[in-house]
């Protein structure tokens, strides 16, 4: 493989660790190749590099919401870093313009939406992943999700390079991002956020809120990936369907759906991929025969 200042190409994973090292999970093996971009000047070079590795690619943010496999996962896992921490970049009309990249912290860009006086992402609070991630997904909480905000996205792919995007081109539904038309793989490199003015205390205030009615609600601070399936409708919560199942406490090896929020699977220590595969699967079987419904999972599966 062609050498590219800029680019690391790393043979067995090492450099980064497993993927139980690096998955909030705390699941999943070394990946076969990793792809490390630290300097985006020189990213027009990757897609040549992609295909020279004939792996399937993808990219780990934070890793919050990734169930991966142990062994030897035959991937290429794909890494970068922009260096953008949060900041006011302008204002259109009402809004404050905050742009921030997409390696950063979710939680680094709520402090400093707060610090600014900046207002409407606070329902966002106890989401774990990167911002990236949280665009990808399109996370939400508490009435608000990432995309209701987003002014522009840039973006890297093989079809449009290096773009910015404005919020027309994009399209966000429930966990679920795109570019409108495009196909095939694409990295979200920062983002430019809309945001309204509010004040700094009431700010902090409602964060601190969303964040104890978390607590209280969720396993947080657990080994897991956050919820593992999709709310099947919007006034049909996943959680309950499971917990009228029974699936709370249900265990198999070291995964099991905890007794807080039935959508919350936990790696109680030593929990394995097949293990995890197993539960997805009797929780599945056994919500449709309670309830009729079908669930789709929301973790993303690195088989
Ligand atoms: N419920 C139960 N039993 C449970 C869990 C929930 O009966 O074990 C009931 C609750 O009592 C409540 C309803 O289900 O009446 C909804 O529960 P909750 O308020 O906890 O919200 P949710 O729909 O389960 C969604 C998101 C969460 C997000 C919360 C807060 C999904 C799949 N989950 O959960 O996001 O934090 O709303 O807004 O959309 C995630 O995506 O990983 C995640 C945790």
């Amino acid at each position: 493989m062609q050498k590219v200042p800029g680019i690391d190409i790393i043979q067995g994973g090492r450099a980064g660790g497993s993927l139980a090292q690096r998955t909030s999970m705390g699941i999943g093996g070394m990946p076969e190749v990793e792809v490390r971009v630290f300097d985006l000047a020189k990213i027009d070079a990757l897609p040549k590099i992609l295909e020279d590795t004939a792996l399937p690619v993808h990219i780990l943010g934070a890793g919050t919401n990734i169930l991966a496999r142990d062994g030897a996962p035959q991937i290429c896992l794909l890494t970068f870093e922009t260096g953008l921490r949060p900041e006011v970049v302008g204002r259109e009309g009402e809004y404050t313009l905050m742009r921030c990249g997409a390696d950063m912290r979710l939680a680094v860009l709520l402090a400093k939406a707060a610090d600014c006086g900046l207002a409407g992402l606070s329902g966002l609070a106890g989401i774990p992943g990167s911002v990236g991630g949280a665009l990808a997904m399109n996370a939400g909480s508490y009435g608000t999700s990432i995309g209701d905000h987003v002014r522009s996205m840039r973006v890297f792919s093989p079809l449009l390079g290096l773009a910015d995007l404005p919020r027309e081109r994009l399209e966000f539904s429930y966990r679920r991002a795109g570019i409108k038309g495009h196909e095939g793989w694409y990295l979200i490199l920062d983002v430019t956020l809309a945001l309204k003015t509010g004040r700094t205390e009431e700010i902090r205030e409602h964060l601190r809120a969303c964040m104890e009615e978390k607590k209280a609600r969720q396993p947080l601070g657990t080994r897991s990936a956050g919820c593992v399936f999709k709310n099947p409708a919007p006034d049909v919560p996943a959680g309950r369907l499971l917990d009228e199942a029974g699936l709370k406490l249900e265990r198999e090896g070291g995964m099991m759906f905890s007794d807080i929020h039935a959508n919350f699977m936990l790696n109680t220590g030593n929990g394995l991929f097949r293990d995890a595969l197993t539960l997805i699967e009797r929780a599945r079987a056994r919500v449709l025969a309670a309830s009729g419904w079908n669930l789709d999972l929301e973790v993303k599966l690195w088989t």
